[in-house]
């Protein structure tokens, strides 16, 4: 059982992965209108993620016998000045949903919801692969510099990436 204050937080973390995905689906569009079709995949492949994320909280909530409310999702931002910046930008966002995710830890302690506590971890899990992945292509972005090439070659690796739905996802 949730207690409403958990129900408002999980229901809020819906929102924010929602918002996610529409922020990666915004850069997207900014790579493919670049003709950089490799950026354009990566950034739909964590669109996917974030939605499968939301539906995750989506399925608990339910399965908890409470009820999803949905909200409006903001407008994102579509001023990237470089793939760079689009990957900064994605950064920071991980990072405010890192922290996120570690609130709802502290209130489900608080809390002694232990099916919750359980339950997050998987975000916690998660939202280290998802900083770790964004640290490496920030990387190789710096050390391509300016080069043409470079670029080339990084669109080309992201192009391979591939949307796996996670296995426990209800
Ligand atoms: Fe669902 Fe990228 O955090």
């Amino acid at each position: 059982m949730l207690s409403k204050k958990m129900t408002d937080a999980l229901n809020e973390q819906v929102n924010r992965e929602m918002y996610s995905a529409y922020l990666y689906m915004a850069m997207s569009a900014h790579s493919e209108s670049k003709g950089l079709k490799g950026f354009a995949n990566w950034f739909m492949v964590q669109y996917h993620e974030e939605m499968s994320h939301a539906m995750k909280i989506y399925h608990y909530i339910h399965e908890q016998g409470a009820e999803v409310s949905l909200k409006a999702i903001a407008e994102p931002s579509s001023d990237f000045k470089s793939v760079l910046d689009m990957f900064e930008k994605t950064l920071a966002h991980e990072q405010f949903i890192t922290k996120s995710i570690n609130d709802l830890v502290d209130l489900a302690m608080a809390e002694k919801d232990h099916a919750t506590t359980i339950f997050l971890q998987w975000y916690v899990t998660e939202q280290i692969e998802e900083e770790a992945n964004d640290h490496e292509i920030i990387d190789k972005l710096k050390m391509i510099g300016d080069s043409p090439h470079g670029l080339f070659m990084v669109d080309s690796h992201l192009a391979s990436r591939k949307f796996t739905p996670p296995a426990s996802e209800g």
